[in-house]
């Protein structure tokens, strides 16, 4: 079997006959061959384990591009809106597909602001948590819990009622997220002030201390500012692609992303984020010693890869790392903070990147490669680096989740091809 890509479509000759496809061509001439006809005309389906080659959508909502390193969300750059934009201003671009003006921000705050409670039995729920449970594992629970206060699904055509889901959504995951946190450090827990901005609030929820008037510290909430933008979406990743085909079933919009959250907690997605402060730790303890860790990375017998480094679609810098970066030098030094593991990471890059395997390999650190490094200057543990990348990606999740719904797009059931056994005959326990 040979293709021929045409302009707008792709040949196919299987056995003795040939097969015509239609090529969609997206806004920044990406191409892909719609195969929607392509079982029923010839029987045959496609096998690509991991998704490596096959497109899930077309989407309006982000484009990267990996060969170049770029990432836009709704045609603005990731730079722009890092160096502009506050995060309620970049979810709300996200999931209404617009920057809104200063009345419709305002009244996007406000809305969420009158959600910002959740059922105080959600305390109990964390409650019965052990303190050593995973913070994410306590996440993905009380984001799914809050379906139960909540059961109402939401119908995708009303406008007004998607509206309150995403107001409902964008006010209590915080929340939650915060909780989180405080049960990690056996706080009590803090609720929303209304009286600050969304991104003042997150911070005040997290980091104020009962027993004094809590003062924002600029430093930290415009790092925080900064990274929760950069995690807000990345297109078709494995926790998106979750949120959605959960979606697709017509589950509700807390209920996939609760199962987003617990996709993105993989230490090959938003879990490595953690995994990279683990690996730093161990690389320090064990004498700093990378050129041994970079020898063990690229061994095939041994399990232990490079965190943070390599990325399914960026085959350059992931952009959001050279932004990290660039942010963990300043955050540490505005903060006075110095952490020997930013320096071993800056070592591994630099002699990474010079090392055949990984050049070959087109392996370049990834967004989780120095996050770690300024939330653990901000006091944030290590456990919580994950809910902190939730907390980001919650714009993303729900503008891919109503995309998808309002696309009305089919129930998500990939196919497959059966290579077991076939044609047994049963035979009695008694004879085997
Ligand atoms: C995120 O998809 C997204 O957009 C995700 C994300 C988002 O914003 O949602 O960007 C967030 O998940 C970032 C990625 C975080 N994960 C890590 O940092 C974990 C470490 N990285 C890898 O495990 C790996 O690079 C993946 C999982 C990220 C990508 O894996 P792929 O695309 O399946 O690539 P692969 O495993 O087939 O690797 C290709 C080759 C292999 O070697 P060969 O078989 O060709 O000899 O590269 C090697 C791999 O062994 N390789 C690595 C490596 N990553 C890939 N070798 C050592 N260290 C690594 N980190």
């Amino acid at each position: 079997m040979y293709s021929l890509i045409m302009s707008d479509s792709v040949k196919i000759v299987f056995g003795d006959k040939s097969y015509e496809f239609p090529v969609v061509k997206g806004s920044k001439n990406e191409r892909a061959i719609n195969i929607n006809a392509l079982r029923a005309e010839t029987g045959l389906i496609t096998i690509d384990p991991g998704y490596k080659n096959s497109g899930s959508c077309l989407s309006e909502i982000t484009y990267l591009n990996g060969e170049k390193g770029e990432l836009s969300y709704r045609g603005y750059s990731i730079e722009d809106l890092t160096k502009n934009a506050g995060f309620l201003e970049v979810s709300y671009l996200l999931i209404f597909g617009f920057l809104p003006s200063e009345k419709q921000l305002e009244k996007f705050q406000i809305d969420i602001h009158k959600e910002s409670l959740v059922d105080e039995d959600l305390k109990v729920i964390l409650k019965s948590f052990p303190r050593s449970a995973h913070p994410m594992g306590a996440l993905a629970s009380l984001t799914s819990a809050l379906t139960a206060f909540d059961p109402d699904s939401v119908d995708v055509e009303s406008e007004d009622e998607i509206y309150s889901a995403v107001v409902n959504l964008m006010a209590k995951l915080p929340i939650l997220c915060a909780w989180t946190y405080r049960k990690v450090k056996g706080l009590p827990l803090n609720y929303a002030d209304r009286s600050l901005s969304f991104e003042d609030n997150i911070a005040q929820m997290f980091f104020r201390h009962p027993t004094e008037k809590y003062k924002p510290n600029k430093i930290v909430n415009n790092a925080l500012n900064k990274l929760l933008i950069l995690h807000a979406d990345h297109e078709q990743n494995c926790s998106t692609s979750t949120v959605r085909i959960v979606g697709s079933s017509h589950a509700g919009l807390f209920a996939s992303v609760s199962a987003g959250i617990s996709a993105l907690w993989g230490p090959l997605h938003g879990g490595a984020n953690q995994a990279v402060i683990e690996m730093l730790e161990k690389i320090k303890n064990d004498g700093g010693d990378i050129e041994k860790y970079i020898l063990k990375a690229k061994d095939k017998k041994d399990s232990f890869r490079l965190m943070g480094f390599g990325h399914r679609v960026y085959k350059n810098f992931d952009p959001r790392a050279k932004i990290i970066k660039k942010a963990a030098d300043e955050v540490l030094n505005d903060l006075g903070v110095t952490d020997p593991v930013l320096e071993i990471a800056k070592s591994l890059e630099k002699l990474a990147l010079t090392d055949e395997y990984f050049v070959k390999r087109k392996l370049y650190p990834n967004v989780d490669f120095y996050s770690g490094i300024i939330y653990r200057a901000l006091g944030i543990p290590t456990q919580m680096f994950t809910v902190m990348f939730a907390l980001g990606r919650l714009p993303g999740w729900i503008a891919q989740w109503w995309e998808m719904r309002k696309n009305n797009e089919p129930i998500g059931r990939p196919r497959q091809i059966f290579t077991g056994k076939t044609d047994l005959k049963f035979v009695p326990i008694s004879k085997r």
